[in-house]
């Protein structure tokens, strides 16, 4: 989401990048607030910057994003070479925020949510790039109670099919094979009496395209509709990231995640019986107010009953406004026991993507030739259809290609292979 948006806000300026901040006219940081550690971040960030301006009075310096929206003009206040705030429905009025600056020197927040044409401009592609991420949702109508997003978002705003489909199309014709739908809860998209399962079926007759992803999925919304579009849609890639968050419907209930363990599991067997060969990922939030030890204990029977192929895990982080964030001291998890509890799901899930990466090996999976691997010119680097990095040796002209490759080797975060003729 937060790539797409610093994509928008690149296109939305008509200035050519440089990865020199020492020379660039103007800087802006996009941040992410989901949790205390993506914050911090943004904020040492924009320290970087302070000398910058000082030995460049005339540079522009921009704070954008979930941070920008979340604490508005009070940044303005703690950062004081800072000369603009751009909230999270606003890219398309940076234009007209930064010309204003030039003229009058005033420094500006921007973080209304009145924009009518919220997905109006769409993100740089950088030419010869085969993957490409396509918006189709903004905020999220779901409050669960950790989550700081609704707050710095907005509620769910779905985008129109046919604009869905023309920016598709568009990225085809400029070379993009793979195409991934995001939305905060990608699988609840609607519009004009169109679900997502229709909105799947449209993007698989669209010529050319050869792989659709979507990210991130909703479990609730996952329905029989879209389970069987992305049976029927040959395009389709064999790849869910799907949320769990815990395995303990008690957790489960007081996040107000709106389904159980056993619902969960249920839904896993559904995707299954449809596709035998499709891969769960999912998110782990670990020390939620309230988890006890039997708790967590659920949640790492869950992760060895589905042994998801692989997840990300993160310490509960108290946002802002958010309702888990009042909770009572004494639910709190005390940080000590919330490390020893995330350790142990994180060996847990690394012996398991291991052990997966290494079931591949001798197989032969499709791959579409992304580019060279970032360590070496000589090796190209791609994704299987089930979302693992795959590297091998080849010629560069096979950036863009579906080509088969024969897995030779599984590490932990990438697989290795022979490409066959
Ligand atoms: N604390 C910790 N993790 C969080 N996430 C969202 N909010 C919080 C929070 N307050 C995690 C969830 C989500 C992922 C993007 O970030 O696991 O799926």
């Amino acid at each position: 989401m937060n790539e797409y948006d610093s994509d928008r806000i690149k296109n939305a300026i008509d200035a050519e990048p440089t990865d020199d901040p020492k020379k660039a006219d103007i800087i802006i940081v996009n941040t992410c607030a989901i949790r205390d550690k993506a914050d911090q971040k943004a904020f040492s960030s924009l320290g970087k910057y302070k000398h910058i301006k000082a030995n460049n009075p005339d540079a522009i310096v921009g704070i954008a994003g979930c941070v920008a929206q979340l604490y508005g003009d009070k940044l303005l206040k703690k950062i004081p070479h800072l000369d603009f705030v751009l909230g999270t429905r606003s890219i398309p009025k940076l234009p007209e925020i930064i010309s204003k600056i030039e003229r009058d020197k005033r420094r500006t927040v921007e973080t209304s949510y009145d924009l009518e044409e919220l997905f109006e401009v769409e993100p740089y592609h950088k030419e010869g790039k085969v993957t490409a991420f396509v918006s189709v949702q903004q905020g999220c109508n779901k409050r669960c109670t950790y989550c700081i997003v609704p707050q710095v978002r907005g509620d769910e705003v779905n985008r129109p099919l046919n604009d869905i489909l023309r920016e598709t199309t568009n990225l085809v014709n400029k070379g993009v094979r793979e195409i991934t739908f995001i939305g905060q809860t990608v699988n609840s998209w609607k519009h004009d009496g169109n679900k997502f399962g229709d909105l799947i079926r449209a993007a698989g007759d669209v010529e050319g395209l050869e792989r659709i992803r979507f990210t991130t999925s909703y479990p609730r919304d996952i329905t029989k509709r879209m389970i069987d579009a992305m049976k029927d849609v040959p395009q389709v890639c064999h790849h869910l990231h799907l949320p769990v968050q815990s395995g303990s419907n008690n957790v489960l209930s007081n996040m107000k995640r709106t389904y159980t363990r056993e619902w969960y599991v249920d839904t896993i067997l559904r995707l299954k019986d449809a596709l035998p060969d499709i891969t769960i990922s999912t998110d782990i939030i670990i020390g939620f107010p309230g988890e006890t030890d039997r708790d967590f204990q659920d949640t790492m029977s869950l992760m060895k009953e589905i042994e998801f192929e692989s997840s990300y895990s993160f310490k509960f982080s108290p946002r802002p406004g958010t309702v888990a964030a009042e909770y009572a001291e004494e639910e709190t998890v005390k940080a000590d026991i919330a490390s020893v509890r995330l350790s142990e799901l994180q060996a847990f899930q690394k012996d398991i993507t291991e052990k997966k990466n290494l079931s591949r090996v001798g197989q032969i999976e499709k791959v579409l030739v992304e580019g060279e691997s970032r360590n070496d010119p000589d090796v190209l680097s791609g994704r299987t259809d089930h979302n693992r990095i795959l590297n091998f040796n080849g010629a560069k002209d096979l950036v863009g290609k579906t080509v088969k490759v024969k897995v030779t080797e599984g590490l932990l975060n990438s697989l290795r292979g022979e490409l066959i003729i």
